[in-house]
């Protein structure tokens, strides 16, 4: 078994983690998270997503977001973009990086984006196209890779199709998103030999929402088959409003704890990501969702 030296981690938090809270979070607190999630030494932090108000409320205040960061030198700050009007908008709030979200299962990609896959990716197209020639990179994502909370069973073929579909219309790099957390390791390693046959595995990121308590188990699975990018959320925060059984993804600081374990560099702080994770956690009245920030946080006690 060979690791990778380093693991790019994408921090999900502030978009995929704050997306599903029930309480409206202010943007000035979403603001300071990002801004502490940037001293942290994360190169990649997903901001916030330009998407209609009307289906998801809590990101309605993206580019009030994006204009009030503190853009630190060699991070991105990418955005979900579903059409052409997120793409316009992004552009305008001074985005970078965006990305289109797909999905494995029809009735996911129906009720999350309310479009059949093919429609979807042929949204995407000209939204990827628009973007590149603008010097904007374009991310993708495919959602239900090892379940829907809709259909069940998701077939790995239509996962690397999707995948490969995404690749040729011009995504630099695919997450896969295990969406429902229903994945176990060898599960998730028989799709990445799948997905991997379409799509060269140093392209795939993985996105584990951690709803079964598999999400580590499964990175380090799928980081045995060469991958070595990884999506987290601080504090574990997180899940999708259109998946009900959508938990927090992967705590970012019980990833770098593992990381840190076996050797694999990241260039994150783990004191610093804990402290952006206390941060939102305590302002969000409940406890993090991380277990070795919770460890850490008794020792101090
Ligand atoms: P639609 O209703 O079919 O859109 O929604 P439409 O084009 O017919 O427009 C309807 C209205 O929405 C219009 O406003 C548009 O202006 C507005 P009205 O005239 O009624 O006042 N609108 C927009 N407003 C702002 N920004 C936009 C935009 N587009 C249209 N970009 C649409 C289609 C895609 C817009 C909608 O379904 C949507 O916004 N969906 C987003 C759902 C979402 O954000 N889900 C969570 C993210 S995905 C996820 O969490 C999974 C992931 O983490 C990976 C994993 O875990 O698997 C990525
Ligand atoms: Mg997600």
């Amino acid at each position: 078994m060979r690791l990778p030296e380093e693991v790019k981690i994408v921090e999900v938090g502030p978009r995929d983690g704050l997306q599903n809270e029930p309480q409206l979070v202010p943007t000035g607190v979403k603001i300071d998270l990002i801004n502490r999630l940037s001293r942290s030494g994360l190169k990649a932090i997903e901001a916030t997503s330009f998407v209609s108000p009307k289906w998801v409320p809590q990101m309605a205040d993206s580019r009030q977001v994006m204009e009030g960061i503190d853009r630190h030198k060699g991070v991105i700050y990418p955005v979900l973009t579903p059409n052409l009007q997120g793409l316009a908008a992004a552009i305008a709030a001074g985005a970078t990086e965006v990305a289109v979200f797909g999905a494995a299962s029809e009735s996911f990609s129906q009720k999350n984006i309310n479009c059949s896959i093919d429609q979807s990716l042929e949204r995407f197209a000209p939204l990827i196209t628009q973007a590149t020639e603008q010097g904007i990179q374009v991310r993708g994502y495919v959602s239900c890779v090892l379940g829907c909370p809709y259909e069940g069973e998701v077939a790995q073929e239509q996962v690397a199709r999707i995948a490969r579909q995404l690749l040729d219309l011009g995504c630099y790099e695919i997450s896969l998103g295990d969406t429902i957390g229903v994945g176990t390791p060898g599960r998730a390693q028989a799709m990445i030999d799948t997905v991997a046959a379409q799509v060269p595995v140093d392209r795939l990121a993985i996105h584990f929402h951690d709803t079964y308590g598999q999400a580590l188990a499964n990175v380090m699975a799928c980081i045995e088959k060469g991958i070595s990018i990884v999506d987290s959320s601080v504090a574990g925060l997180g899940g999708c409003p259109y998946a009900s059984g959508a938990a927090g993804n992967l705590a970012t600081e019980d990833l770098l704890y593992m990381l840190n374990g076996v050797g694999i560099t990241t260039g994150v702080d783990i004191d610093a990501l804990i402290e952006a994770g206390a941060f939102i956690s305590s302002v969000l009245g409940r406890p993090s969702g991380s277990k070795v920030a919770q460890a850490i946080g008794r020792k101090e006690v």
